[in-house]
């Protein structure tokens, strides 16, 4: 079969990321970058391609195949919309978008126009994390009651040089804690209800520095996040997953955790916990590491773009889903604003059913 030409928007961080797995495949090669900023000009330099400022311009121009969009969260429906325009398949970096309105209209679009659209939720890509939806789906830790989870990182202060990261839209809650919700209803279930409570005290920025909620979910377990992006801590999915060890340092400790009636699991160590026989905290509990190959979960989910691209798979994640994956997110950020306890199948700007056409 010959390569698919993909085009990458925003050649920032993520961008540069999606651009190294292009160049590592050999189903695809890289067609054309469109970014304003001097940067990328370097970058398309260094790679060969074109490079345009305006990327409907790059859409008009070039014969893309495919679309990888790396924008800020508010710019993503405008190129995912101009995409689908152009019948383009496209992976949308998360969050789909940074509010649910243009959201489930963006999956409407994908589904009238039946052009797929998988979005960067891409731990769901990671072989840990089928592991342990095949240890929770299938009932080794019973049923599942508690789900705990840490995203404590301490961003450099360059980071925030960078304007839209310190605006709302470009919070934690929305860049970081999106993908711990994500992971909690891929693994766990949907969210029912959502508690929650943020701090911006220590950054003063417009966006919080520090969150905590608490979900319940619809098969009655609870789930809790902590989130911190000034915290000086191991404990965080980047650091201890090992997914990017060029960006992120590798400390492989224990940071989520799933407990059940009849045992638990830790991620990223994948340590499954049960007792020998009778259960009771008054008797020893063994941890036994459950064995898995490494792979890499960007070029996982390159592979699985190209599949969806090329008609042999369903989006793992196509709009819709990610759509309600962000509406628990943006309830986290109301609740937190107002302190007040939503639930997310009576309040109709966030209930799931608004966001299935
Ligand atoms: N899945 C992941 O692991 C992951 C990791 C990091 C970021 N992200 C997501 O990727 C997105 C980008 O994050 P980042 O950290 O790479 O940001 P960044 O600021 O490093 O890069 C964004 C790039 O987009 C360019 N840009 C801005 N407006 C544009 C436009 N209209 N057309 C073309 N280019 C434009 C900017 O010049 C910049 O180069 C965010 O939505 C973020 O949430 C996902």
């Amino acid at each position: 079969m010959s390569k698919i030409n993909i085009a990458v928007v925003g050649a920032g961080v993520i961008g540069k990321r999606h651009m190294q797995e292009i160049a590592s495949s050999d189903q695809c090669r890289l067609v054309a970058i469109a970014d304003p900023s001097s940067e990328a000009e370097h970058q398309a330099g260094t790679l060969g391609v074109a490079l345009y400022k305006d990327y409907r311009k790059l859409l008009d121009t070039e014969r893309a195949d495919a679309v990888i969009v790396c924008t800020p969260n508010s710019t993503h429906v405008e190129v995912g919309m101009a995409c689908i325009d152009r019948g383009i398949p496209v992976l949308i970096e998360k969050p789909i978008a940074d509010d649910l309105a243009s959201a489930r209209a963006l999956a409407e679009a994908s589904r009238t126009a039946r052009v797929p659209v998988l979005v960067g939720h891409h731990r769901r890509h990671n072989p840990m994390v089928r592991t342990a939806k095949k240890v929770i789906g299938e009932g080794h830790i019973g049923k599942l009651v508690v789900a705990n989870i840490m995203c404590l990182v301490y961003k450099p202060d360059a980071y925030f040089d960078v304007p839209w990261r310190r605006r709302t839209g470009g919070g934690p809650i929305l860049i970081n804690m999106i993908h711990e919700i994500d992971l909690i209803r891929h693994l766990c279930g949907e969210v029912a209800s959502v508690q929650a409570v943020s701090s911006s005290r220590t950054r003063a920025h417009e966006v919080e520095d520090s969150a905590a909620c608490t979900l319940e979910l619809d098969n009655g377990t609870v789930a809790n996040i902590s989130l911190s992006d000034t915290a000086a801590t191991p404990w965080s999915w980047d650091t201890a997953a090992g997914e990017d060890r060029q960006l992120f340092d590798y400390c492989p400790v224990p940071t989520h955790f799933f407990a059940g009636t009849n045992g638990a699991l830790s991620l990223p160590d994948r340590t499954l916990w049960s007792y020998d026989g009778e259960k009771g905290r008054h008797r020893p509990i063994h941890g036994e590491c459950t064995p898995m190959e490494e792979e890499n979960t960007y070029a996982n989910q390159l592979r699985h773009f190209i599949d969806v691209v090329n008609g042999a798979a369903e989006p793992l994640i196509d709009a819709h889903d990610a759509a309600r994956t962000l509406a628990a997110t943006l309830a986290v950020a109301e609740a937190a604003k107002t302190g007040l306890k939503i639930d997310m199948n009576a309040d109709t700007r966030f209930r799931a059913r608004d966001t299935i056409a």
